[in-house]
């Protein structure tokens, strides 16, 4: 899987440069390419924005430096990745829109800052995506969000699939509480079914759990989760 990212910071990609993205990265499943956008002026002094049109406070991004940029990247690879610009007014993202990006194998994504970006970068862009309904001071931050939920749905990058078939949100519940080692900590002991060994019991506890914790920390969640008679029936609804 190939991302390209089109950035004025992108020193701020060292973080993805450790644990599993990082390893991922070492191991070829995922590629990083970081384009400095101010690579792509025109003008002497590398300036990336102006002042708005119409007045206002702050700058917008220009869209010369990001067409140029674009256009050497399609050069590079013949034609334009599926492009997704970061910004507060596209769609929510969630687990099941990274699962559709996780289909892709190249994704460019466009960062902006400031006040934004010209509107005339918007023909080169095929879907807008917010984090979430806040303001961020650039789409830095978004992209890095992107990029690591995405890359652990790409095969191999977790040691085992079974890591994300129980997980929060994969049939749009929450997941039920781990334990590790030891039994006991500070009073506070490991439910017993869960030393049982008896694993009927545990997958009953484990879907119990979920649906509990979903009921009450998200109960928004269970309109669309996949849920059967039993779970209908351990919810009493
Ligand atoms: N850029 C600024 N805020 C953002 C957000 N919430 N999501 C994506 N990109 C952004």
């Amino acid at each position: 899987m190939i991302f390209d990212v089109l950035t004025l910071f992108p020193e701020m990609f060292n973080a993805l440069n450790y644990s599993i993205i990082g390893r991922a990265q070492e191991q070829k499943l995922i590629t990083i390419n970081l384009y400095n956008i101010r690579n792509y002026t025109t003008n002497k002094h590398k300036k990336v924005d102006d002042y708005p049109y119409g007045g206002g406070a702050g700058m917008v991004m220009q869209a010369e430096p990001i067409y140029n940029c674009v256009d050497d990247i399609k050069e590079t690879y013949g034609y334009k990745p599926y492009t997704v610009f970061l910004t507060p007014r596209g769609k929510r993202y969630d687990q099941e829109l990274a699962k559709e990006l996780s289909n892709r194998k190249h994704i460019m994504l466009i960062c902006g800052h400031y006040e934004g970006i010209d509107e005339r970068i918007m023909p080169l862009v095929d879907l807008e995506i917010s984090i979430g309904d806040f303001v961020l001071t650039g789409g830095e931050l978004a992209s890095m969000i992107i990029i690591d939920s995405v890359s652990r749905l790409v095969p191999g990058v977790l040691s085992t699939n079974v890591s994300f078939e129980n997980e929060s949100f994969y049939n749009g519940l929450l997941e039920y509480p781990q334990y590790t080692r030891p039994r006991e900590f500070r009073g506070m002991k490991v439910p017993e079914v869960l030393l049982s060994g008896n694993h009927k019991d545990i997958d009953e506890w484990r879907r119990y759990q979920s649906l509990k914790l979903t009921y009450i920390k998200r109960p928004d969640l269970l309109k669309n989760a996949e849920l059967t008679k039993e779970d209908l029936r351990m919810l009493n609804m």
